[in-house]
């Protein structure tokens, strides 16, 4: 590596950047997860937490990564197989619904270009042709981050209420949850599934579910097995502030300062500065003469940019050679994606001039993999940027 001097610029769409104050506050010593110490930690937690989803539902807080959460979401909810519909938006819906497959349900994923969010309009006719009401859950994915199209859940909410149609609304906000605007009681969600690593700024290792009262109602009865992700134990436990097994009592620490900062900025404030990035990394990929892979200017990502190279180009090579030459990870095209597109993450404890580092970065290592470029697209990045 040429460049190995200076921080390591880390703008993959997660796991983003830790800042500093959660990675001081996650190296205090471990503490006995049976104490009251403890007690008071997770209590304050699970009390601030809810806000973040937008919601006064509980929030069951597991060590676990993004899929484990996708698990918890539904074998707490469903029984075999029933049917369950998802919306094939990129690799992560992909996977959601292969889960859900191997779960034991009937999973039926609505064909999709991987450019776009959940089309809404599709599934009202999907409600419209199930008057029995078989379908038992409708999952969607807000921020996909194999694409960056974000999918209108508000809208999803809508088409169901407007069939009448009782089925859950299981949303994933992994990648969005603490970087785009995303209201789990107004917009209705039944389960919001999400994790550590992307908009809260922390390492991989908790994931959560925002648990809403018809999903604790179909806890009752719902069938598919399920122990470690079981609902139950974790809310009685956590009423008291504990858990039924061993926390991730570090990651907590870090949770709690990630709280402090989000709430310190005003998740409004949030919200506004990661969709800024996205219109000024856009208006770089424009002037660059390059196509930003989200077809739908209304689902728009401000967390991520996802760059098609053109059939020409080997995405996969652009990125390494702006890794090896500058010190910069990008995303990787993922699924069929790979080697079409690299993924520009612009999400978390970013600022503009990390923004115009990274962007500096790209444009000279296009420039390096021979990618001919229309224009200055930092440039025009900037001139977004200088909005004040
Ligand atoms: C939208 C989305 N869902 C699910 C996952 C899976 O989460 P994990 O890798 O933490 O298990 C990811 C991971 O990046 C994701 O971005």
């Amino acid at each position: 590596m040429d460049a190995a001097t200076g921080r390591h610029f880390l703008q993959i769409p997660g796991p983003s950047n830790v800042p500093d104050p959660v990675l001081r506050a996650m190296s205090a010593p471990t503490i006995d997860h049976r104490g009251p110490d403890f007690a008071e930690l997770l209590s304050g937690l699970l009390r601030d937490l809810p806000a973040v989803f937008g919601t006064s539902d509980p929030v069951v807080v597991y060590p676990s990564s993004g899929t484990g959460a996708w698990e918890a979401a539904l074998v707490n909810t469903l029984s075999p197989g029933d049917r369950a519909v998802f919306f094939e938006t990129g690799h992560f819906a992909t996977l959601w619904h292969a889960m859900a497959s191997r779960l034991g349900l009937r999973a039926e994923i609505v064909p999709g270009d991987w450019r776009r969010g959940a089309d809404p309009e599709r599934l009202a006719e999907i409600l419209a042709a199930d008057p029995g009401h078989e379908i038992k859950a409708v999952c969607a994915v807000h921020n996909e981050t194999s694409t960056g199209a974000v999918s209108r859940i508000a809208e999803l909410r809508a088409a169901l209420d407007a069939a009448g149609h009782p089925a859950l609304l299981l949303v994933d906000t992994i990648s969005s949850l603490g970087s785009i605007d995303y209201r789990h009681d107004e917009w209705g969600a039944d389960v919001t599934v999400s994790c550590s690593q992307k908009g809260l700024m922390l390492p991989p290792g908790l994931g959560f579910n925002a648990v809403g009262p018809r999903a604790l109602e179909a806890a009752r009865t719902a069938r598919l097995p399920r122990s470690y992700w079981e609902w139950g134990p974790m809310l009685e436990a956590g009423a008291r502030g504990f858990t039924p097994y061993t926390p991730a009592t570090n990651l907590l620490y870090g949770l709690r300062e990630s709280l402090r900062i989000l709430g310190e900025e005003g998740l409004p404030a949030v919200f506004a500065r990661h969709e800024r990035y996205g219109r000024a990394v856009r208006a770089a990929v424009r002037a660059w003469g390059l196509e930003v892979l989200c077809a739908d200017e209304r689902e728009y990502s401000g967390v991520l940019t996802a760059v098609l190279v053109g059939d020409e180009h080997d995405a996969d090579q652009v990125r390494k050679v702006i890794l090896e030459r500058y010190d910069m990870s990008l995303g990787a095209g993922l699924g069929r994606l790979a080697g079409k597109v690299f993924r520009i993450g612009h999400l978390g404890h970013t600022n503009d001039l990390t923004i115009a580092g990274a962007l500096a970065g790209v444009q000279l290592g296009l420039a390096r993999a021979g990618v001919k470029t229309a224009g200055d697209g930092l440039a025009a990045a900037l001139e977004v940027l200088d909005d004040h």
